[in-house]
């Protein structure tokens, strides 16, 4: 049985002490992005990095939400440059310059925490570290917009509206969810939108918001291993994932970096 109860729009209405499960879910995955970052130097293959997560989740006594998902057999999804999301880790060696989204879900007393960020193997260029910015902005402005009686139209406007500005793309064929003692929920969360659009905000939400935006065009396709999506143009991509939890005056983010290293997770280079 899942706790709480649905609204009229289906979405599952959790009650005020559920918020202690999910601060812990999401401290381990937020703390777990943390330490990664050292891993983050070229030369290194995505599949150490994933190992180095596992056994950050298995000594904290936690699960992995993504190993056995639909198939899916790693602890992490790892996406460089152009991958817009679910880059498999494997034998590649990440090269100095890349860009890249490391995507982690942890489930701890059957509570789910799911958080993302960008990384870069040494210095990011001038265009590159522009659009993990942007992107991260993107995600922000997002969250500012959630509070009870807010839709979910505003935040995927409000995420839209600062992309475009920016003379950046949204991309639509992937969106945040609803999530807690599951994985995947209702709703879908669109990162663009229209103002007022969509269910109503309520205390005791819980969902992400995970907006990938592009330097191109926003359309993505699928390579042939099923999973990894990239951009159809080869623009690159970037992605930032916050879980968060509608209170009775705002948010509370679940997934904050216990080391204050959400973004940047690089040192800026002098100017
Ligand atoms: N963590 C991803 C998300 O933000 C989902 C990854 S599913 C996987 O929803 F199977 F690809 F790992
Ligand atoms: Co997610
Ligand atoms: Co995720």
């Amino acid at each position: 049985m899942l706790p709480g109860r649905l609204n009229k729009d289906g979405i599952r209405i959790y009650s005020p002490e559920d918020f202690a499960g999910m601060r812990e879910a999401g401290k381990l995955a937020a703390d777990i992005l943390d330490r990664i970052a050292a891993h983050v130097v070229p030369g290194v293959r995505t599949i150490d990095i994933d190992n180095a997560i596992l056994d950050m989740i298995k000594e904290a006594g936690a699960t992995s939400a993504t190993i056995g998902y639909k198939g899916y057999q790693h602890a992490s999804c790892i996406s460089i440059n152009h991958v817009v999301c679910h880059g498999i880790p494997s034998d590649k060696k990440i090269k100095s310059g890349d860009i890249l989204n490391i995507d982690v879900t942890v489930i701890v007393d059957g509570w789910f925490g799911d958080t993302s960020r960008m990384y870069v193997a040494g210095q990011p260029n001038r265009k590159a570290e522009r659009l993990i910015d942007i992107t991260h902005d993107c995600l922000m402005k997002g969250i500012e917009q959630v509070r009870p009686g807010n839709t979910f139209g505003d935040i995927g406007a409000a995420i839209q509206r600062y992309a475009e500005a920016h003379r950046c793309s949204v991309v639509r064929d992937f969106c945040g969810h609803g999530l807690g003692r599951v994985f995947h929920a209702a709703p879908n969360v669109l990162h663009y939108g229209r103002w007022g659009s969509g269910p109503v905000l309520e205390p005791g939400m819980f969902f992400t918001i995970e907006p990938m935006i592009n330097l191109g065009r926003p359309e993505t396709k699928i390579l042939a291993d099923d999973w990894t999506a990239v951009t159809k143009d080869r623009s690159l991509s970037a992605q930032f994932e916050h879980s968060v939890g509608v209170t009775e005056t705002g948010v509370e983010i679940f997934t904050i970096s216990p080391a204050g290293t959400f973004h940047p997770t690089w040192d800026r280079a002098e100017a």
